[in-house]
This record gives structure tokens, C-alpha cells and sequence, in this order.
């Protein structure tokens, strides 16, 4: 059995440099997923945020989620007795966290925007640390996909979404979420310790990530794709709706600045021209923001033709 590589980040910094590097590098290059242990977020911080999580899905998001579009269509499907699998909607309760919103927060579970402040910006100087070994497998300059991202004075967007997928009647109809690839940067995903449910499409067969209590699961978007010229490619998954348990998932996304201009890295192209005596450039130039555009419209469909239509615009 295959399963997606797990790395000791605190090895980073000893004697296992070289093939911690060679294995995160291996974990970009050929799974596009890599779960960390010894990452640096401190335990107990993790542990709050689990606490805080689940009581707000229970004071906040329960009552909410229960009369979602989700739970109404899956009722009308099962009731009219239809086949194969409800269209067009996850079986998932979602909201997102970021700096500019911090008066949507939940505000009703005691302790959870101090506790999620915290652990946002814990999340984000690791998403700046696996940006830095990202530059130096890729052989760019230190800070060179950080800067990429920022667009004079605006920086990276960090955006954390807090999601939970409750326990669902009939799995077999409804996905918790559809198959996608992630459109931005860096993706550092803290999942539920016990109910699994991520998969991610490797060689044609769907794989498990399963649970690591207290791991961060990093994966690429398809800008870091585009940056790398194809080196690291953004790789598809999806969330199974489960019988039991309710999975937590927060993943956190290190994106482009919505301004700012993503295209290959000149250093990676030339490297492509030693090899084959011509510049490869496989993908266009674009603001960040168009491709948003696009990829609200299309997240769920292959993303060649996603890059297709913002190379037109
Ligand atoms: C996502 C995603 C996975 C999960 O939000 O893009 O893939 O486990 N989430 O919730
Ligand atoms: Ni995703």
C-alpha cells in the first residue's frame, strides 16, 4: 500500500537537512500532498483549537447546517427515490476566517477568536517556513514565492476555512466535498484525529490521507503549478461524506495577493531550455484575481481549461 509521504519538519534544522529537503522536494514533485509531524505548532495550542472547533460547530453551526441546502436535497432525493448521487452540493458546513472579517467570526463560543487568531498566525509563519524550502528545492532565491505573491504593499491573502462534515445517512449519494484542485498557494490542513475521509487522486486510484493526531497536511495549489512551471503539480482530492463521526477539518491557504501577477519562474524556464534548447513557458502570465474569477466559476472541473481562459483575459 501506497501512502503520501510523512515528514519530521524539526529535522530541518539537525543533521537531516539534506534529506528532510529530499524528501519534502519528492513529496511536491510526485504527490503533491506530504503530511508534517514535529512542525512547530505547539500541542497545546492544537488542542485548543480542537476544543474551540467543535463547540462551535455545536453552539454555532449545528442548528444552521441542519437546515442547509445540503441536508434539504439530499432529503428530496432519498424521498423520490432517485439513483447515483445528489448534484451540485457538498455535504459540508463551511465559513471562513480572515483578517478582514473578524466581525463575522463566530462570536458566541467562549475563547474561539482568541484561540483561532493564534493559531492563524502559528499557521502562517509555517506556510512562509515550507514556502522557503519550496524556493530552495526549486532552486530559487530565499523569499522568492513570497514575493511573487505580493503586489506592492498587499501581501499574501491567508484565508482559514473551518469545516466540518457531519455524519450523513447515505454516503453513497452525496459527497462531503467534490473532487477539486486547490487554486492558490500553499494549503496547511489540521484534520480530525480520528474520522478520515480526504483522499487525493494518485496514478488514476483515489488514496486516503488518514488522520495523524496533531500533523498538518500540506498541499500545493495551482498557482505554486504555474510558479514552478509545471514541477509541482496541483493534484486532485475530495472528502467522502461519512456514516459516523463528525470530521473536523481547518485548512488554511497562503495565496497570491489578489493584485499580484503569477507567471513561471524565469530560472525554471531556462532550466527547461538547457534540456530541450527551447524556452518551455506551459503556462500563461495572469493577475491572481482573474483566475479567482474563473475558478469560482469552474472549481470543480479540470484546471488546463481554468488556465486557458485567464491566459485570454
Ligand atoms: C478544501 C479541501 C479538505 C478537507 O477546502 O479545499 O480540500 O479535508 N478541504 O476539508
Ligand atoms: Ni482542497
Amino acid at each position: 500500500m501506497t501512502t503520501i509521504p510523512v515528514i519530521d519538519f524539526s529535522k530541518l534544522d539537525g543533521e537531516e537537512r539534506a534529506q528532510t529537503l529530499a524528501q519534502i522536494s519528492k513529496g511536491c514533485e510526485e504527490w503533491g500532498f506530504f503530511q508534517l509531524v514535529n512542525h512547530g505548532i505547539p500541542v497545546e495550542l492544537l488542542e485548543r483549537v480542537k476544543k474551540v472547533g467543535g463547540e462551535c460547530f455545536k453552539l454555532e453551526r449545528e442548528e444552521v447546517f441542519n437546515k442547509s441546502r445540503a441536508v434539504n436535497l439530499l432529503n428530496e432525493f432519498v424521498e423520490s427515490n432517485k439513483n447515483g448521487k445528489v448534484e451540485n452540493v457538498d455535504w459540508e458546513d463551511v465559513f471562513l476566517l480572515t483578517d478582514d472579517n473578524h466581525n463575522q467570526w463566530p462570536s458566541n463560543t467562549p475563547q474561539f477568536k482568541e484561540t483561532m487568531n493564534e493559531y492563524r498566525s502559528e499557521v502562517k509563519k509555517l506556510a512562509e517556513r515550507v514556502l522557503e524550502v519550496m524556493d530552495e528545492n526549486l532552486g530559487l532565491s530565499k523569499g522568492y514565492i513570497k514575493k511573487a505573491f505580493n503586489n506592492n504593499n498587499n501581501g499574501a491573502f491567508f484565508g482559514t476555512k473551518v469545516s466540518h462534515y457531519p455524519p450523513c445517512p447515505h454516503p453513497e449519494k452525496v459527497n462531503g466535498l467534490r473532487a477539486h484542485t486547490d487554486a492558490g498557494g500553499v494549503i496547511l490542513l489540521f484534520q480530525d484525529d480520528q474520522v478520515d475521509g480526504l483522499q487525493i487522486l494518485k496514478d488514476g486510484q483515489w488514496i486516503d490521507v488518514p488522520p495523524i493526531p496533531n500533523a498538518i497536511v500540506i498541499n500545493t495549489g495551482d498557482q505554486i503549478e504555474v510558479l514552478s512551471n509545471g514541477k509541482y503539480k496541483s493534484v486532485w482530492h475530495r472528502v467522502l461524506s461519512k456514516p459516523d463521526g463528525n470530521r473536523r477539518s481547518i485548512a488554511s491557504f497562503y495565496n497570491p495577493s489578489l493584485k499580484a501577477t503569477i507567471s513561471p519562474a524565469p530560472e525554471l524556464l531556462i532550466l527547461e531550455e538547457k534540456k530541450v534548447d527551447q524556452l518551455i513557458a506551459t503556462y500563461p502570465t495572469f493577475v491572481f484575481g482573474n483566475y479567482m474569477n474563473v475558478y469560482n466559476e469552474q472549481k470543480f472541473l479540470p484546471k488546463e481549461p481554468r488556465f486557458q481562459a485567464v491566459a485570454a483575459i
